[in-house]
Order: C-alpha cells, then sequence, then structure tokens
C-alpha cells in the first residue's frame, strides 16, 4: 500500500505529524517537491523536531528519499543532518541525483528577486533554483562531480542574472562541492531505486511539502511556491507511475493559516486573531513569521481536494478552537453571483458565513458536526483527528 500526504491549505496544516503518525506501516517515505521553505515540526519522543529537507519518517528509523522534484540546500541538509545524529537518529536517506542545487547565487536572487515581487517567500532560494532548473542552467545534485559543468552552468546562471564575477563564482562552485560531497554516499538515481523497490513490495508514504492552495498551477498565483504541492507531483517529482498511489490523505486545520503575501478571504485580524495565533503557535516553522489567521474556507477547500483527490482528511489542531462559542464557516462567496468554487481571481470575493457551534472537548457533539460538515463539503472521510501536539493525541476514527 502506498499512499500520499498533501496540504489541503497554504501550508502548516501539520503534514509532518501526520506522517510521522502514518510512517510506521511504511518502509519508506518520499518527499517530492519543494525544498528548505518547508518547516515540518515533529514531537518525537518528547522532544520537538524541526525539519526542512529531510522527510519526517526516519525519526521511526525509516528510509527518507529526497525525489528529483526537490530544490536542496546542502548546507541546511547538513544542519540537520547533524542536529539528528546529536539527538541520536542515523537517518537513512537517498537523495536523488536528478534534484537541483541551491546555492548562495539563488539565495541572493530570491531576496533581490522578492523585494520587487513582493510575494513574500521564505527566501530559501526555492524559485531561484526552479527558475534556473527550467532556463536548463541549473545543477543537479549529480553535475556537482563533474567540475566542468558545475562551472559552466554556475557561470550561464549568474551571467543570465547580471551577476557574474569569475572569482565568486569558480569559489562557490568549491564551497558546493565540498557540502555536497559529504553526501556522496547517499546519492543514487532515486527514480530506478524507488520504483525497484515499489515493485519488490516495499511500502511508500509520499510526503508532500507546501499545500494545494501554493501549488504553482492550482494556488492562488502569483502568491504561491514555484512547483506542484498537490498529489500530482509527486509523478514528476519522483519519476513513479500514477497507478502506484492507492490513496491520498489531505491534512487540513478546523481554521487557515497563511504566511506571506496573498488573497485570504477568510483572513481576521485583531483579538480572536491574535488569541488563536498564540494559543496554536502560528509562527513559521522556517522563518518564524506570524502566520495570518482566518476561518475554514469551504469554497478553496473543495477546490483544494479536487485537484488534489483526496480520499481522506487528517484534521489536526482541533484543541486550537475548543472553547469557542460560534465558529464562522465560509460555506459560499459573493463574487458577482455566489459560488461553490473559487473563480480564477478570488481577490474580489467576499465569503458568505455561517455559524457553527462551537466544542468544549473531543467528545463534543459539536466537533462531530463540524467533521461530517468537513466531509460532506469536501467529499472525503475524516480518519484521523489530532486533538494536540503529541502523537497519543492524534486518533484514528471511523
Ligand atoms: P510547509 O511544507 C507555509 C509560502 C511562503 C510564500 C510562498 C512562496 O511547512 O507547509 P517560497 O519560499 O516557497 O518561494 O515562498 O509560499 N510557503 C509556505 N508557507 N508552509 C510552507 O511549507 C511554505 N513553503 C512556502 O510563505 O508565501
Ligand atoms: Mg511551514
Amino acid at each position: 500500500m502506498n499512499i500520499a500526504v498533501i496540504g489541503l491549505q497554504f501550508g502548516d496544516e501539520g503534514k509532518g505529524k501526520i506522517v510521522d503518525y502514518l510512517a510506521e506501516d511504511f518502509d519508506i517515505i518520499a518527499r517530492y517537491s519543494g525544498g528548505s521553505n518547508a518547516g515540518h515540526s515533529v514531537l518525537h519522543n518528547g522532544k520537538k523536531f524541526k525539519l526542512h529537507l529531510i522527510p519526517s519518517g526516519v525519526l521511526r528509523g525509516k528510509i527518507g528519499v529526497l525525489g528529483n522534484g526537490m530544490a536542496i540546500d546542502f548546507s541546511v541538509l547538513d544542519e540537520e543532518f547533524s542536529s539528528l545524529k546529536e539527538e541520536g537518529i542515523e537517518p537513512r536517506i537517498k537523495i536523488s541525483s536528478r534534484a537541483h542545487v541551491v546555492t548562495s547565487f539563488h539565495k541572493i536572487m530570491d531576496e533581490r528577486e522578492d523585494e520587487i515581487i513582493g510575494i513574500g517567500t521564505t527566501r530559501r532560494g526555492i524559485g531561484p533554483t526552479y527558475e534556473t532548473k527550467v532556463k536548463r542552467v541549473g545543477i543537479r545534485v549529480g553535475d556537482v562531480f563533474d567540475d566542468n559543468v558545475m562551472l559552466k552552468r554556475l557561470k550561464l546562471a549568474t551571467k543570465l542574472w547580471g551577476i557574474y564575477y569569475e572569482k565568486e563564482v569558480e569559489k562557490e562552485a568549491r564551497a558546493i562541492k565540498e557540502q555536497v560531497r559529504k553526501f556522496k554516499e547517499f546519492i543514487v538515481d532515486t527514480e530506478i531505486w524507488l520504483n525497484e523497490a515499489i515493485r519488490a513490495g516495499k511500502n511508500v508514504l509520499f510526503e508532500g511539502s507546501q499545500a494545494a492552495l501554493l501549488d504553482v498551477d492550482f494556488g492562488t498565483y502569483p502568491f504561491v511556491t514555484s512547483s506542484n504541492t498537490i498529489s500530482g507531483g509527486m509523478l514528476s517529482g519522483l519519476g513513479v507511475p500514477p497507478r502506484v498511489i492507492d490513496k491520498i490523505v489531505g491534512v487540513m486545520k478546523p481554521y487557515m493559516t497563511r504566511v506571506g503575501a496573498g488573497p485570504f478571504p477568510t483572513e481576521i485580524f485583531g483579538d480572536i486573531a491574535k488569541e488563536l495565533r498564540d494559543k496554536g503557535n502560528e509562527y513559521g516553522a522556517t522563518t518564524g513569521r506570524p502566520r495570518r489567521i482566518g476561518w475554514l474556507d469551504l469554497p478553496l477547500l473543495r477546490y483544494a481536494a479536487l485537484v488534489g483527490g483526496v480520499d481522506e482528511i487528517a484534521l489536526t489542531k482541533v484543541d486550537i478552537l475548543e472553547g469557542m462559542k460560534k465558529i464562522p464557516v465560509a460555506f459560499e462567496y459573493d463574487c458577482n453571483g455566489k459560488r461553490k468554487y473559487p473563480p480564477l481571481h478570488i481577490e474580489n470575493c467576499k465569503p458568505i458565513y455561517n455559524e457553527l457551534d462551537g466544542w468544549e472537548s473531543i467528545e463534543d457533539d459539536n466537533l462531530w458536526n463540524y467533521v461530517r460538515m468537513i466531509e460532506k463539503e469536501a467529499g472525503a472521510k475524516v480518519r484521523i483527528v489530532s486533538y494536540g501536539a503529541s502523537r497519543e493525541d492524534t486518533k484514528l476514527i471511523g
């Protein structure tokens, strides 16, 4: 059985926690998109881990695959790897020879470009790394071992950006070589390794990063990340055929958050937003930025569940809304007429709210009414509910 775990909102739904919860039954945990823009927090043996690149499942001793669809910053990977080792975890990983390498130039360009574009990126060099990939001047992990190839691509990329200085480029090429060489033993053609493992009957959990509403095609463009983060992204991001996926689990919160700029129709401000932000610790795991807060938006949820092909839902952070008398939920949009799904431009849509009764505990009927409502609107069963941060607070239902 192979399953995928993907985000149904704007990221930070608790994908890391759900992957950790499910990982036990799988041999391999594979990531297919993004890079260190992701921040997956997991509470493991009473300790909080923040993972950016390494799939969360390695905490349970599983093999983590960093797929070709990823943008990998090896300086971050090195730190993450070392900090896991310090905690007594020996990460078992496979890194794709075809994944693209984030260099200092990509990070500089991310900052410069975002100053002008104003997306509010994580400034981890992700956008520019996908930019050089499609411009055909990127450096793949396996290219690093050929000095000529790497130097040539770095020259071309920096020339195209107008930041070419020979000495700087040579220095960066040496630094990248140094960083990547440390991981040489883990680098393989993961598309071959993974497909052979699947054919041999191994169970794979595909760990999504970011989320449907940040997908470069289906998110709130241009306020999106630069890769395909819906379930479809795993096909090209790992080189596996569609038929290998048996089930897709969408992760969501009963409210919403967003980091960075971009439309957010149900966004709220003031005391309630502040209260939920603090109670839910809604601060970026990667950048520390306070997350914007909003009510559940059903047009966006219906859309995310539809394009992501979600079979089941994992509902996280349910405890954060505990104690609220009434919970507003946007059932439709008013954008010169009522809409069940978001139109291409959602900036001018006004959410039409209904209020649902709040809950006092995980046993409260009102919570289960809320859950049934989500199932009906998303067209998928809620199978996992998490009511607290630790693994014990996560329950399988239904
Ligand atoms: P996880 O996997 C939340 C957002 C950034 C910005 C936009 C583009 O932890 O859910 P980028 O650096 O990717 O070019 O930024 O996407 N973003 C995320 N927001 N969680 C994430 O990952 C994110 N990865 C990117 O805030 O608005
Ligand atoms: Mg995050």
